[in-house]
C-alpha cells in the first residue's frame, strides 16, 4: 500500500500521508478513483489457468446448450476482468464452441472496479508478447497483428470483441444487472476480501446464477467453509446446487 500510494503523493506534490488523508476525507471524486486504481492488483493473462477454458469448452458450454435447446441464450460474466484478457479468452472459447449463425444469443459481461484497466480492456490492444503460449491456430483466428505505428501490438479480433461488454462495477455494491448468468468467472479477486465478505459475495453469485450454473474461482481460492451453495466439480470449478 505504501509503495503504491507514495506515487500518488509524489504526483500530487503532497508532503505527507496526513495531507493525502485530508484529500480522501473531503471525498475528492477524482482522487477516490485514483486511489482505487492505485491499490488494485491487476495481474492477468490470456487463457490464464488454461484448465478452466478447457472445462468451459469441453463440459460447461456443451452441457448448458443441451440443457437449454429452446432458450438459446447464454450469459457469461467475468467479475474482476482487469485488462480484458480473461473475458476475451472466454469469448474466443465460447465462439469456438457456439458458432455464429447457430442461433445462440451469446453475451459476456466484463466488470472491474478499476477504471484504468477497463480502458485498456475496452481498447483490446496488447503487446505481442502477451500472446506467448497461445496456439498458432488461435493466434491466426483471434488476433490481428499491428503494422507501422502499431508494430509489436496485437488487437483482439472484432468477432470475439463484439461479444464482450465492459462496465465499471464494485462487486461489493448493488449490481445493476438482473441476470441470470450461466457462467461466472471470479478468479483472483476475492483473495483481498475477508471471509464474511466472500460469503456474502458468493451468496449473491449463487442467486444470480441459473440452477447448475458454473462458477470458476482462482487457483489459490476455495469455497470451503465460505459457501455451501456450490459443489466442487473440477479444479477451482463449482456448480450451483439446486
Ligand atoms: C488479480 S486481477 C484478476 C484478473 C482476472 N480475473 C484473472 O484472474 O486473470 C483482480 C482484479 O479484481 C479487481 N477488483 C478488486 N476488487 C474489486 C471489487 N471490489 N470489485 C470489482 N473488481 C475488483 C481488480 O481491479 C483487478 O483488476
Amino acid at each position: 500500500m505504501y509503495t503504491r500510494l507514495v506515487r500518488r503523493l509524489r504526483s500530487l506534490e503532497l508532503t505527507g500521508f496526513d495531507e493525502y488523508c485530508d484529500l480522501i476525507h473531503r471525498r475528492d471524486h477524482d482522487e477516490l478513483v485514483e486511489l482505487v486504481n492505485a491499490i488494485t492488483t491487476n495481474l492477468t493473462g490470456f487463457f490464464r489457468e488454461p484448465h478452466h477454458f478447457e472445462y468451459l469448452a469441453r463440459t460447461a458450454l456443451p452441457e448448458l446448450m443441451r440443457r437449454n435447446p429452446c432458450n438459446q441464450r447464454l450469459r457469461l460474466w467475468s467479475a474482476g476482468c482487469s485488462t480484458g484478457e480473461e473475458p476475451y479468452s472466454m469469448a474466443m472459447v465460447a465462439r469456438e464452441s457456439v458458432p455464429q449463425g447457430a442461433g445462440w444469443d451469446l453475451k459476456i459481461l466484463a466488470t472491474d472496479i478499476d477504471s484504468n484497466v477497463l480502458a485498456k480492456a475496452q481498447a483490446g490492444t496488447y503487446p505481442e508478447e502477451r500472446t506467448d503460449g497461445i496456439s498458432a491456430e488461435r493466434l491466426r483466428r483471434w488476433f490481428r497483428r499491428g503494422a507501422r505505428s502499431n508494430a509489436g501490438l496485437v488487437k483482439v479480433d472484432a468477432e470475439a470483441a463484439s461479444l464482450v461488454t465492459f462496465k465499471k462495477l464494485n462487486l461489493l455494491d448493488t449490481w445493476p444487472m438482473a441476470g441470470p448468468f450461466d457462467v461466472i468467472f471470479c478468479r483472483n479477486v476475492v483473495i483481498y476480501f475477508d471471509k464474511p465478505t466472500q460469503k456474502a459475495l458468493f451468496d449473491r453469485m449463487a442467486d444470480i446464477l441459473v440452477d447448475r450454473g458454473y462458477l470458476f474461482i482462482g487457483h489459490s481460492e476455495s469455497l470451503f467453509k465460505v459457501s455451501e451453495r456450490f459443489k466442487l466439480i473440477d479444479r477451482n470449478t463449482y456448480q450451483k446446487e439446486v
